[in-house]
């Protein structure tokens, strides 16, 4: 993986496929907080039902594998009409990881104003999930927002989760440890992030993301 650092050594960004995170030590990460790609090359449930198990079986293990024993995994994700019905995508999502021994703790949304979509991914849905046995405590946050929906940056492709709603979700997370991204597009959890405080490391596959992620981020690639 080609890798990426800030002077300070707070950010770091890796450019490679997430399923591997062996760059990073085990039981380091305090918060997982990623937008994976929303589910939108298929149609059907059987189709969005291999590709929540995908993300569960795929990426899962090494989000066990490197976040602490008691830290949190927050996935904004979409779900979308396939044109006979909503595939409940935030559904199909819990069950698979559920199966694969991770607990759905929060639940919230961020509902989309001013969307360029006729109908899909309008509801975003922000699901906390931690490992089985550790269980979060309710602290009664109703987690619920209408917002517009933000381009993560003009070179990018990508949108992003806005600012207030990844605030609060690191708010209500695990305070020690780092926060990945895994998926990390142009870096706007990073940017959050490190604003908060916390130390961040991201990845992404895409080598001209990652250059951007770096670049927003004054990051410079390692020796
Ligand atoms: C929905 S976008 C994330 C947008 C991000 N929240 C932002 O602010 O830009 C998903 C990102 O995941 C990346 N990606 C897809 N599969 C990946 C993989 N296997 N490993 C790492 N990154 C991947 C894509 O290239 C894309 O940049």
């Amino acid at each position: 993986m080609i890798a990426y650092a800030s002077r300070d050594g707070r950010a770091q960004l890796y450019q490679g496929d997430s399923r591997d995170l062996s760059a990073i030590p085990t039981g380091s990460v305090g918060v997982i907080l990623t937008s994976p790609p929303y589910w939108v090359s298929d149609r059907g449930r059987a189709s969005a039902d291999r590709y929540a198990r995908s993300l569960a079986t795929g990426f899962g293990r090494e989000w066990r594998r490197v976040l602490a024993k008691d830290g949190d995994v927050w996935l904004v994700v979409g779900d979308r009409h396939d044109g006979r019905e909503w595939v409940g995508f935030d559904a199909l999502i819990a069950g698979w990881l559920r199966r694969t021994g991770w607990r759905l703790q929060s639940k919230g949304i961020w509902a989309e104003t001013g969307s360029r979509e006729r109908w899909d991914n309008r509801i975003n849905y922000l699901l906390r999930f931690r490992k089985a046995g550790n269980r979060v405590r309710p602290a009664g946050a109703t987690l619920c927002w209408m917002l517009p929906l933000p381009r993560t940056h003009p070179e990018s492709i990508w949108d992003a989760t806005p600012d207030q709603v990844l605030r609060a979700l690191l708010l209500a997370s695990r305070r020690r440890g780092a926060v990945l991204d895994p998926f990390c597009g142009a870096g706007t959890v990073g940017r959050v992030a490190l604003a908060a405080g916390r130390e961040w490391i991201g990845v992404e596959r895409d080598p001209r993301m990652a250059r951007l992620t770096a670049r927003r981020l004054k990051m410079a690639r390692c020796p």
